[in-house]
């Protein structure tokens, strides 16, 4: 599969989440691509016993905080190397738990509901809206939180774009398929989808950067 040689691909590039953050602490929840910038595991609804699952986990960093609060963690990546890592890392800890799928096939095949499903520059960016939001609102329990994070779209460059992953000297990059969006198109979008509460924004890089910030959306299941 094309694109499980381009995440192995990019997790040999990729360096491992740092041993502790500028708190000291060992797990965090980070939505941003900047160290100790922006909000944290409070963006969704965490607590001990519910059941919480990461699209596109990568080396499980975000996964294992959650496990740390006391949730079962459920993360899903199509990448066998990503997974090695996080496993390596993360696997000791209570509650947490790795499934090499597509998020689409693992929603699709899982019994489970969840309390809140999550995405950090994850396979909710790198899958088809349209097939996706159907198959997470199935999967959420009522109430249950949508959160993600990507990047914002460039200006005029919306819908299916490609995404490359680079490779070394003489070799040409790999593509992904991402779906960019506005905030606001993308509220107007979950609410069509069924979802509610809907809101969408772009945190600002941190101060003194010239780099893009961080769009992070958040939605609900409705109750009932
Ligand atoms: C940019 S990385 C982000 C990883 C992690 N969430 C983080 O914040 O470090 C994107 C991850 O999504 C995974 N991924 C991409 N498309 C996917 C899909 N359709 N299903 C499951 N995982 C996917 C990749 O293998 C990769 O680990």
């Amino acid at each position: 599969m094309t694109d499980v040689k381009a995440w192995d691909t990019y997790s040999r590039s990729k360096e491992p989440r740092r041993e502790a953050n500028a708190a000291g602490e060992r797990t965090w929840f980070n939505w941003t691509q900047f160290p100790d910038h922006g909000p944290g595991a409070e963006v969704l609804t965490v607590a001990p016993g519910t059941a919480v699952l990461d699209l596109g986990c990568g080396k499980g960093g975000n996964l294992a905080h959650v496990a740390t609060l006391g949730a079962r963690a459920v993360g899903v990546d199509v990448s066998p190397a990503q997974l090695q890592a996080a496993r390596e890392r993360w696997g000791d800890l209570e509650g947490i738990e790795f499934h090499q799928r597509a998020a689409l096939d693992f929603l699709t095949d899982t019994g489970e509901r969840f309390d809140a499903v999550f995405s950090v520059f994850g396979a909710v960016w790198f899958t088809e809206p349209s097939t996706l939001l159907p198959a997470v609102r199935d999967r959420l329990k009522p109430g249950g939180v949508l959160a993600f994070s990507q990047r914002p779209p460039v200006e005029g460059c919306y819908g299916a774009q490609a995404s490359y992953i680079n490779r070394p000297q003489d070799e040409d990059p790999l593509v992904v398929k991402r779906w960019d969006y506005e905030p606001e198109v993308w509220v107007d979008m979950l609410h069509a989808h069924g979802f509610v509460r809907a809101e969408a924004r772009v945190i600002d890089a941190p101060e003194g950067s010239n780099r893009t910030g961080t769009l992070l959306v958040r939605c609900q299941n409705p109750t009932g």
